[in-house]
């Protein structure tokens, strides 16, 4: 089995069939597949990172609503239709706080899941949404294109990236965010180098991006995050991209913790910033990043490596998994509608709306 022939996501089947999904955690030493049969082990793999990064969280989600709604009794009736559907929604928004891809795709579901409901046919809707399902994983794939396609422009050939955490085809249904715009710049006959941060504390970065930059063939060199500011001090970075969890209306973007330590490294090397996420990424509900709720996980994340402890015994320990990078630190956002610069609200209005 090679990355080039399996898929980060796909569904096996008809809509009585399953998810399987690379399991994330087990690279770069296996690349292995699991099957998700139930709404359960579709939460488990959201909330362990055996899928993660923000569009691959909502596509397992839309597809786990579908495989939730799977232990309706064939006669269901619709008052339980409507009941199911909502248990299963909320129950799968738990798992993670931060992507608003995830709340994006499930309340996407829940209104297609409305705009059927004067055919009062659970069978339908349940058809229904199986292609709703369907429809937001490929709309992904060719969203992903787009973005790097209008990414690539920003670079000429020869420049060196830097990237922070993993927003590749291991993050989205194939492809990537900010790594489609290395792809994309690639395939245009540029020569690109990368700079990957490793990405304490679950080494998405070392783990994910470099192992998924190899496998397509692009020039990557891993750091440690505390490097990334050394390596723009000495000229060697002529761009930074990254993925987005959420981005207000301001343009405040929460993405991996240390994303923010990037960009403020970028700011003072005179380093053009650049974030690289869907429009579904957006959260024009939150005026600014100060609403973007942040995710804080095990202790335990942090107080081993390298096969033990790292740490001692019953030190205090903070884990937020997430950071937002004020707007003012990015030049410009790469959207599949178009670029956003400079990034302030009315931009962003125009583009997301467009
Ligand atoms: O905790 P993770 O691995 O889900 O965090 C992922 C990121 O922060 C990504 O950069 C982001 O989701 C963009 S993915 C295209």
């Amino acid at each position: 089995m090679t990355y080039q022939n399996i898929e980060t996501l796909s569904w096996i089947g008809d809509q009585h069939g399953w998810l399987r999904m690379i399991d994330q955690t087990l690279l770069p030493t296996e690349l292995r597949e699991i099957d998700c049969r139930q709404v359960e082990t579709v939460w488990e793999a959201i909330k362990k990172l055996r899928v993660r990064g923000a569009p691959a969280i909502g596509i397992a989600a839309a597809y786990g609503v579908c495989i939730g709604l799977q232990t309706l009794p064939e006669n269901a009736d619709f008052d339980s239709f409507k009941t199911r559907l909502n248990e299963v929604g909320d129950y799968l928004a738990s798992s993670r706080p931060t992507a608003v891809n995830l709340f994006w795709a499930l309340n996407r579901m829940k209104a297609k899941a409305e705009s059927c409901y004067e055919l009062k046919n659970v069978a339908k809707i349940i058809d229904v949404l199986f292609s709703e399902a369907k429809a937001i994983h490929e709309e992904d794939r060719r969203i992903c294109r787009l973005i790097g396609m209008f990414g690539q422009e920003l670079f000429k050939d020869g420049d060196a990236l830097l990237t922070h955490c993993n927003a590749g085809g291991l993050a989205t249904a194939d492809y990537g965010t900010a790594l489609a715009v290395f792809f994309a710049a690639t395939e245009k006959g540029k020569t690109i180098r990368v700079f990957a941060d490793e990405t304490r504390p679950l080494l998405q970065g070392a783990r994910l991006t470099a192992w998924e930059l190899m496998q397509r063939g692009i020039d990557v060199t891993l750091i440690c995050d505390s490097m990334a500011a050394m390596v723009m001090k000495q000229g060697k970075i002529n761009g930074v991209v990254v993925g987005a969890d959420r981005i207000a209306a301001n343009g405040d973007t929460a993405n991996k913790i240390g994303t923010y330590s990037v960009a403020i490294s970028a700011k003072v090397h005179g380093v053009p910033f650049y974030v690289a996420a869907p429009v579904s990424t957006f959260d024009l509900t939150l005026a600014d990043g100060n609403g973007i709720p942040i995710e804080e996980r095990d202790p335990e994340e942090i107080c081993y490596g390298f096969g033990k402890r790292t740490a001692p015994e019953g030190v205090n320990v903070y884990n937020p998994a997430f950071d937002v990078t004020p707007a003012e630190f990015i030049t410009g956002i790469i959207t599949e509608h178009g670029i956003i610069s400079p990034v302030n609200r009315e931009n962003i209005t125009k583009i997301v709306q467009s």
